[in-house]
């Protein structure tokens, strides 16, 4: 079994079948991507694999072990970290301290003796924002302020990494950076999960993908086999309207629109 690996995850919200027989998987030292169109359930899946939300039926197991049932709390000390569709970070604290209230918090949990002010310098550093480290969350730049939630996720040491659209509201220049950051993580064994539009960076860092499209999983294999599949061309990458990413609509949070 894969070190991820959902089994007929299924999601009905009222008459909407927002997921429907879902089984995936990821690797620790691969990028997996995950895309569709919006309202495809992506963010579902995310939300059922961390536990924010329990599935109506199916399961996900973490390393062999069935965590279905298991908190979203506990599963974060399992290794799940993740980030949000929606910013999630503390504006009003400064860049550092985002990240230094993680350490602790793992710190408390782990009970394992972590040197704070070390372990936060080392995540500032791996995402690049030392120099933005007294300055206070909410005043950066929306590409910024993505590192920040990467390294507030990077802080609770996970095994396995959810990203959901990190590309969104970043610059080329940014964009290109992030993706050799996300080889970086790959590379030192995590397990990283990318749900993202941004087709360059998705073709770019991920070994593996999967297609979801309403809700059912269509389409599974290496960027260049993804990229000529007809039906993921019919229902996505084809599109004459590229697929907008949903930070800035009203609304639940994480939740998308109706294609
Ligand atoms: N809490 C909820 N209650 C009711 N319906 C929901 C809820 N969350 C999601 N949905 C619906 O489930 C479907 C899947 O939504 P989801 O947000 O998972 O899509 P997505 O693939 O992440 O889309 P996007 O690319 O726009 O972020 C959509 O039809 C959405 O409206
Ligand atoms: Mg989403």
């Amino acid at each position: 079994m894969a070190f991820l690996q959902t089994h007929e995850v299924s999601m009905r919200f009222g008459g909407i079948d927002a997921l429907n027989g879902v089984s995936i998987s990821a690797e620790p030292g691969l990028v997996t991507g995950l895309i569709g169109p919006n309202g495809a359930g992506k963010t579902t899946l995310f939300n059922i694999i961390t536990g924010l939300q329990p599935p109506t039926s199916g399961q996900v197991f973490l390393d062999g072990r069935d965590v279905t049932s298991v908190s979203v709390y506990r599963r974060a000390r399992l290794g799940i970290g993740r980030t949000f569709q929606r910013l999630e970070i503390f504006g009003s604290l400064s860049v550092r301290d985002n990240i230094r209230v993680t350490v602790e918090v793992r710190r408390r949990w782990s009970r394992q003796r972590i040197d704070i002010k070390h372990e936060t310098d080392a995540i500032l550093a791996r995402v690049g924002l030392e120099e933005f480290a007294k300055v206070p969350a909410d005043t950066l730049p929306t590409g910024s302020a993505r590192l920040v939630e990467l390294g507030r996720a990077l802080a609770t040491r996970p095994r396995l990494l959810l990203l959901d659209e990190p590309g969104s509201g970043l610059d080329a220049a940014e964009t290109e950076a992030f993706g050799l950051l996300l080889a970086d993580l790959a590379q030192d064994g995590l397990a990283v999960l990318l749900v993202e539009h941004d087709m360059d960076l998705v073709m770019k860092a991920c070994s593996h993908l999967m297609v979801l499209d309403f809700g059912e999983l269509i389409a599974s294999g290496t960027p260049e086999e993804i990229r000529a599949n007809q039906q993921v061309q019919d229902a996505y990458l084809g599109a004459e309207e590229p697929p907008v990413g949903s930070i800035t609509e009203p609304g639940l949070a994480g939740a998308g629109t109706l294609p």
